[in-house]
């Protein structure tokens, strides 16, 4: 109908003698197409993430957060499941929560009945502490070079050896000992401070270890204390582990001045304290003050403001999808 002919129509209809009648039928008509209009609204709104969550019982600004948050395919088993979980909303706010984690943090916390603190609970999915081991193993990342992560989990190649390893000068070891060469420089501008601090002469007592001589240094020490071949940071030539000659033994070191002040300092020349004591108990690691991995300033400065393991670091800052922004 064009707009003349409209024009003509309701023109008809208002000049006719039955213009009572169509007022009337033309509210009714609305009134009766706006109802349907509300219940389409209403049917697809049934079918949206939001309302099958809010059905589950949450209140319903957290299953609008909950639907914001979560994949389909997640609200989908989180529906599937059809239960309330008092922790589902306020791990949202987790400092170091990570979407795709989201199910597996629920599962975690309903198997190990121990760890009640969210952001443990974060954190020990975050690194992947709640996977088998074996099964879910991968080769580590070379390309992120001095960011490489190396763990149980993320393995290196029995061939792989850093491109080139600088000696440290014969003062600071008791054998020869080798290194990338900014672990080696960074260690000696660390040590020149710590010297003039505490008045200790810190001592690398291993740093790069190839993968056959983990094999040695696996069977030789306590069970918890060396990595597994292809499992040490050691084979990177990324990591030391030190003491100082006034403490050579390991433990002593700990609660020594200079062991101290270089768990509080490492940072600032781009070393973390990689496996600290505070983070043993959940992360499931020994706590070794004596072994440093260099990571670079600006890392180790988070690492150590956040206070957080680099395994969270590497989980949270370099492999979510949503890093870049983070960073
Ligand atoms: N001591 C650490 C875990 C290593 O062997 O790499
Ligand atoms: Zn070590």
């Amino acid at each position: 109908m064009t707009l003349q002919g409209a024009k003509q129509l309701i023109k008809q209809w208002t000049d006719s003698d039955h213009r009572w009648i169509t007022v009337p039928v033309t509210i009714a008509a609305l009134f009766v197409l706006f109802v349907l209009f509300k219940s389409c609204q209403g049917i697809a709104y049934s079918f949206t993430n939001e309302c099958r969550i809010y059905r589950l019982g949450y209140p319903i600004d957290q299953a609008r957060t909950l639907a914001a948050v979560l994949s389909d395919e997640q609200a989908d088993s989180f529906v599937v499941r059809g239960e309330y979980d008092s922790i589902a909303y306020p791990l949202l706010s987790e400092r170091y929560f990570i979407a795709k984690n989201f199910d597996r943090y629920l599962a975690y916390h309903k198997i190990d009945t121990t760890l009640t603190a969210l952001n443990d609970i974060v954190a020990v999915v975050n690194v992947g502490h709640d996977l088998d081991r074996e099964a879910s193993a991968v080769p580590c990342d070379i390309s992120k070079g001095q960011l490489m992560l190396v763990n149980g989990r993320h393995y290196l190649d029995e061939n792989y050896k850093p491109d080139s390893l600088v000696a440290f000068q014969r003062t600071y070891c008791y054998e020869e000992q080798r290194a990338l060469g900014a672990v080696v420089q960074a260690f000696l501008t660390m040590q020149q401070e710590c010297k003039k601090q505490t008045d200790a002469h810190l001592m690398v007592n291993s740093a790069y270890r190839s993968y056959k001589q983990q094999i040695g240094t696996y069977k030789r020490n306590e069970k918890g204390y060396a990595a597994r071949p292809g499992g040490s940071e050691h084979q990177t030539g990324l990591a030391i582990d030190v003491t100082s000659l006034q403490h050579p033994m390991r433990w002593s070191f700990d609660t020594s001045k200079e062991g101290v002040w270089m768990r509080e300092h490492c940072h600032e020349y781009g070393f973390i304290l990689r496996y600290p004591k505070k983070h043993a108990q959940v992360m499931g690691y020994n706590y070794e003050p004596w072994h440093l991995r260099y990571v670079g300033k600006e890392t180790a400065k988070r690492v150590h403001d956040e206070d957080i393991t680099f395994d969270e670091y590497y989980a949270y800052y370099i492999e979510n999808p949503h890093a870049k922004a983070l960073r």
